[in-house]
């Protein structure tokens, strides 16, 4: 069964839609895994990075996105499965097609919007349906959604929005690893203890995070002083428990190749081209990806031995 591996942060611009994007070329390109890539961000950036704008606008005309998925569940329906909703990222010259994704769309915040409002309205038509709310039903949907179509992939990809929300909190929780993509700066450190704080502990808590989390410092600048200062203070952060993650091994070094890498003319050029000396990075990062996925148990495996008992 595939594993499935989220890149979140309550800061914006921090990179979690090039480390998604870059994740699956990487493994496509290198493994030759199947990688599915999950889009949950409303902003879309990763479906036009992967698909290319015709490919991306065919899907929201023909209602083959997630926002349209999940609207057919608010308004009482059942959609058809999850791979029916499947748009084939744009292979690289000469390459295989490697890589699926599920498009979002602008109208996947009025979806979530919609779900919410549809679990509250059962709940109360019929009583107490799940003590978990809107919440938990977002959860066992995405979840079950998933279920059905990772036996066709190596890896899933999650890019998570900016921020909390219950999309991201659902993709957070079928995750068997969590990556926090931190710029090693004070914005982007706030927005990682308030990640952790607020959001990544309650889950844990409650027992729907089981995945294990890791900070992927981004964007890093070698001989930035300040880039510098905030890694060590990232890493004490991990020593002393204030944030409950793992450091990576791997930065993604500020790369002129990686921020051009989600513009249209790049669409399908040969990975080796597309990244040339960052590939180094990106191949290191997979990699350690890969092992931690080797070492850590499977979410998905774990949670149905713990219903079982
Ligand atoms: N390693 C890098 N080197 C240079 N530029 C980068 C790197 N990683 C990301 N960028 C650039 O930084 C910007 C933000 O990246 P990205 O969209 O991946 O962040 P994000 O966290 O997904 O943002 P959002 O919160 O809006 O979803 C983009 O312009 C991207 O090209
Ligand atoms: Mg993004």
């Amino acid at each position: 069964m595939s594993r499935i591996v989220s890149f979140i942060n309550m800061k914006g611009g921090v990179g979690k839609t090039t480390s998604s994007v870059t994740l699956a070329e990487t493994c496509a390109a290198e493994f030759g895994w199947r990688v599915l890539l999950l889009d949950l961000d409303a902003q879309a950036s990763a479906s036009y990075a992967l698909c290319g704008s015709d490919r991306y606008e065919d899907a929201v005309r023909r209602e083959r996105t997630l926002a349209a998925y999940f609207d057919r569940i608010a308004d009482g329906r059942r959609p058809e499965p999850l791979s029916e909703y499947r748009t084939p990222a744009v292979a690289g010259e000469g390459a295989d097609p490697m890589i699926d994704v599920i498009c979002a769309e602008p109208s996947l915040r009025y979806a979530e919007r919609a779900l919410i409002e549809h679990y509250h309205t059962l709940r109360v038509r019929r009583g107490a349906v799940s003590k978990s709310g809107p919440e938990g039903q977002t959860r066992r949907i995405l979840r079950e959604s998933l279920d059905r179509v990772r036996k066709s992939y190596d890896l899933i990809v999650i890019d998570c929005p900016p921020g909390i929300s219950i999309f991201a909190e659902a993709g957070v929780s079928c995750s068997d690893l969590i990556v926090m993509p931190t710029i090693p700066d004070y914005l982007s450190t706030l927005g990682l203890k308030e990640l952790n704080r607020r959001f990544l502990r309650q889950l844990r808590r409650d027992g729907n995070l089981l995945g294990r989390t890791a900070i992927l410092p981004t964007k890093v600048r070698a001989n930035d002083k300040t880039h510098n200062r905030f890694l060590t203070e990232l890493d004490t952060l991990v020593r002393d428990g204030v944030i409950e993650a793992s450091f990576l091994t791997t930065m993604i070094a500020q790369d002129a190749s990686i921020a051009r890498a989600l513009e249209p003319e790049h669409l399908g050029l040969a990975f080796q081209k597309k990244y040339a000396k960052a590939r180094a990075d990106l191949v290191e990062f997979a990699r350690e990806v890969r092992s931690l996925l080797e070492e850590t148990t499977n979410v998905e495996g774990e949670r149905r031995r713990s219903d079982a008992a």
